[in-house]
């Protein structure tokens, strides 16, 4: 039974990759999972050039450009990646896609739907291919899940539901310590993505976000969102960022439900972020055995291995002259949906997504 979770690979990996932001995540996840995929990394770029020396070193990257000018002007970089705060993003958008490079944005693509919406539009205008790094979706679990529904097995789709409980006081990013948007904007915006690409895109979301008392954090960091999705099925997603108690008693899960099947298991990497675990995975179907839930083992992680996907549907976009699944255009109805969520708590009613339509 192959549920092809694996991410899709180009024929051709030797386009030039140049990353703009030698952080956290660059360390941690976009240069281990190039690595791993066989990509070519051919320069980075940081301002704080101490970070992207030491990553250099570390990742055996044969450039590090003093300055954005002298990363866009060398013509062996075909993709820029970048990896900077939100904040950074829409200026570093307009000046990579002028010089004509392809473009793997981070996520959240940006802190205002208007802003996301300039940079779809400068991208398109420069007829570069631009994808948005939101990787959840070529996690294992995701992956393997959407291959049991496009074959049918779980039937009707009704419910969707990811449960997180852990702690992640976010001490390593002050930046997000001060965000006033931080849960959605950061975290279950990867959440909601994956149930995008499951289930479709809901018509109408209603959330609520709290903090816990005394937090270090100035936005929220206790959320429930519940989506109205196509025909009968329902999304919930459920994130508490303080779980009190050790690490024996969090839980990161997911399920699936349908007419037909149901598909649940583990996000593995909320276990241990960065360093995680295997996701894990049992289904049943009635389209195969009522009487037998499948539990197959999955290879690799969200963090890094999912990162695989994200740049390599995009070279596979790229080689294939077509909009990538991941693209910037795409994400628009991700940022819907995160944009909504704080409208609909600070306004305190279900919010529409047509409500962002003609903006
Ligand atoms: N895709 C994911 O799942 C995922 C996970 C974690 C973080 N992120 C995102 O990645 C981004 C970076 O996160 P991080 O954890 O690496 O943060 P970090 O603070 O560790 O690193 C950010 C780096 O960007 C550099 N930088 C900032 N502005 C710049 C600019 N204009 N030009 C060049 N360099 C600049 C900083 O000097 C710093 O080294 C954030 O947007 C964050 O939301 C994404």
């Amino acid at each position: 039974m192959d549920l092809q979770y694996k991410p899709a690979m180009p024929a051709d990996k030797t386009k030039g990759i140049a990353l703009i932001g030698a952080g956290e995540i660059v360390e941690a996840c976009h240069l281990p999972a190039y690595r791993l995929a066989g990509f070519k990394v051919v320069g980075i770029y940081d301002q704080d050039s101490t970070r992207s020396e030491r990553l250099a070193e570390q990742f055996e990257i044969g450039k590090t450009y003093r300055s954005l000018d002298e990363l866009l002007s060398d013509p062996s970089v075909q993709v820029v990646d970048l990896a900077v705060p939100a904040k950074a993003q829409p200026a570093l958008v307009k000046q990579a896609s002028a010089a004509g490079k392809h473009l793997l944005c981070q996520k959240p693509l940006a802190e205002t739907y208007e802003e996301a919406l300039e940079i779809e539009a400068v991208c398109r205008e420069a007829g570069i291919k631009a994808a948005v790094n939101q990787q959840m979706r070529w996690s294992p679990a995701i992956q393997a899940s959407h291959t049991i529904i496009q074959r049918g097995w779980l039937g009707e789709l009704l419910q969707a539901t990811i449960a997180v409980n852990v702690r992640q006081d976010f001490a390593n990013w002050s930046w997000l310590r001060e965000t006033p948007t931080l849960e959605f904007m950061y975290h279950s915006i990867h959440y909601i993505d994956s149930i995008r690409y499951l289930f479709g895109d809901p018509e109408c979301i209603f959330a609520d976000g709290a903090r816990f008392p005394g937090q270090s954090c100035a936005g929220e960091t206790r959320t429930l969102l519940h989506m109205k999705l196509p025909g009968e099925a329902r999304g919930l997603i459920q994130d508490n960022h303080n779980h009190i108690a050790g690490s024996d008693d969090w839980y990161a899960t997911y399920r699936f439900e349908g007419t037909e099947g149901i598909v649940k298991g583990t996000n593995g990497s909320l276990y241990n972020y960065p360093i995680g675990r295997e996701d894990t995975l049992s289904f049943f179907s009635k389209r195969i055995r009522s009487d037998y839930w499948f539990t197959p083992s999955l290879e690799g992680k969200w963090f890094p291995h999912a990162f695989m996907g994200t740049m390599g549907e995009l070279m596979r976009a790229i080689e294939e002259d077509r909009e990538p699944i991941n693209s910037v255009k795409d994400n628009l109805k991700t940022l819907q949906i995160v944009f909504g969520a704080y409208r609909s708590i600070s306004e305190d009613r279900p919010v529409y997504l047509a409500e962002f339509e003609g903006m």
